[in-house]
């Protein structure tokens, strides 16, 4: 399952030099997502680290949205959506995180969903530094829920981002 998953996205995924900075080597995942076979595959193998433990599925603003009804589908949870500070109607839970310039926050609903004991899988498309993933689990644990795992369509080797989490990890490609 993971194996053609990683090969779909490793044909489809487009390579842009020089964005969002120069010398930066961008993966564009848009077309894995546009293509059928690619998206069902790589939800098929997201929805996979679950191990069929999951309650409930993450997914996090803005291209993890892209994924995560989907594998809350595959995987027969819910799921709820991770949102950027500001979106969500009070009262909510915030975390805060570290970006290279400036700090960003996530929140989730403080009581419209029990997340008290919930098993919760996060997905996201791409693992870099890991202070997204990371400001996530944080999130949801202090709402009360366990992360089972973090599932993500790639991760880029090299920053740091394994090392920060304190869950399984499960990356379909890595670069
Ligand atoms: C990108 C990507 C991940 C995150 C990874 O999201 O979709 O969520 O960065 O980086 P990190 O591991 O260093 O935190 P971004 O915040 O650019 O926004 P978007 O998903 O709304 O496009
Ligand atoms: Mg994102």
């Amino acid at each position: 399952l993971r194996r053609r998953a990683a090969a779909s996205v490793q044909r489809l995924t487009r390579s842009v030099a020089d964005f969002p900075q120069p010398g930066v080597q961008f993966a564009d995942l848009t077309p894995v997502f546009a293509d059928a076979t690619g998206l069902r595959e790589v939800i098929d193998a997201l929805a996979a680290a679950a191990h069929g433990r999951a309650d409930l599925v993450a997914g996090i603003d803005a291209r993890g949205f892209l994924l995560g009804s989907g594998v809350a589908l595959a995987a027969g949870t819910g799921v709820l959506a991770v949102r950027k500070q500001g979106k969500l109607p009070p009262p909510v839970l915030s975390q805060t995180y570290q970006l290279e310039y400036g700090k960003a926050g996530l929140e989730v609903p403080a009581d419209a969903i029990a997340l008290e004991g919930r098993r919760v899988l996060v997905v996201d498309d791409v693992l870099a530094t890991g202070g997204t993933v990371c400001a996530t689990v944080d999130l949801l644990t202090r709402a009360g829920a366990e992360v089972i795992g973090v599932a993500v369509v790639m991760e880029l080797e090299g920053l740091g981002g394994r090392d920060r989490l304190t869950v399984p990890l499960t990356s379909l490609v890595a670069v």
